[in-house]
């Protein structure tokens, strides 16, 4: 089964206008279009970098997604400070983010704030990354599969199976992972990502779970990903710390390019 191989930029609080637009341009003249076809490349600025981005790609002329990191659940009305689905489409955003550990945890997204986040992002026909993953403590007492496997049972609850069709992406993030420089192993990240696509062929079925892209974050970096795109259900990667480096992001992406022509061959 080949599944859609994708490298996601998560900018997190870094980059300013000006600083986006530099980063584009110079990341543009790296970046191979013949990779992009095989690669679904995504980045995820800022709120106020999100237009200076849609801006510079459309300039560069490369596939290269736009996604935002965050957006509100509700569709208008008296939330200070909130940002809707709408409000990112008229910009050009076409993928958002949903469930990352930071918001879970600094910003108290509990699952049910998650599961509407989801549905909201899937019917204004976005695609919608969800992330889960478990924290170290989880880890040492041996719960990380039922963890993870509940965290994805949570974030798709009521969501129809058509709605799911190639709409949603997950990323299995481990917590300890995430900005340490401690990568997870990628055979264990390799099977906890079968642990998620056992999961969702159980809650839904088997063809959709085939057809799902799951991505590793957590550290990635040039040096290691060759390794975790080689591992056989690692669709691809969730980078934050590298993804926001000129020399690092288009080395993911050729690394992915490479996986995915090996796939086709
Ligand atoms: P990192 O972050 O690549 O800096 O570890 C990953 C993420 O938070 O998505």
């Amino acid at each position: 089964m080949s599944r859609k191989k994708i490298i996601a930029g998560n900018w997190k609080l870094n980059m300013n206008q000006a600083e986006t637009q530099s980063f584009l341009n110079e990341v543009s003249k790296k970046l191979n279009q013949n990779d992009l076809t095989q690669v679904q490349a995504l980045v995820c600025p800022t709120f106020t970098s999100l237009a200076t981005a849609a801006t510079a790609i459309k300039e560069s002329g490369l596939t290269i997604a736009l996604g935002a990191q965050n957006f509100s659940q509700h569709k208008s009305g008296a939330y200070t400070g909130e940002i809707n689905t709408e409000m990112l489409k008229e910009i050009g955003v076409t993928h958002v983010l949903v469930g990352h550990s930071e918001r879970r945890e600094h910003f108290s997204e509990d699952d049910s704030i998650i599961n509407d986040k989801v549905k909201t992002g899937i019917e204004a026909g976005l695609q919608v990354i969800l992330c889960c993953g478990e924290s170290e403590a989880t880890r040492e007492s041996g719960e990380t599969d039922a963890w993870v496997a509940g965290q994805i049972e949570a974030g798709i609850k009521g969501l129809e199976l058509n709605d799911f069709a190639s709409r949603i992406t997950i990323a299995y993030e481990p917590i300890w992972a995430i900005g340490t420089g401690k990568v997870c192993d990628s055979a264990e990240a390799n099977r906890v990502i079968k642990v998620i696509r056992a999961k969702l062929a159980e809650l839904l079925d088997q063809t959709t779970a085939d057809a799902t892209s799951i991505l590793y974050g957590g550290s990635v970096k040039s040096s290691n990903i060759d390794e975790i795109m080689g591992q056989s259900d690692i669709d691809g990667a969730l980078v934050g710390g590298a993804s926001i480096k000129v020399e690092e992001f288009p080395a993911l992406v050729a690394s992915a390019a490479r996986e995915a022509s090996k796939t086709v061959a």
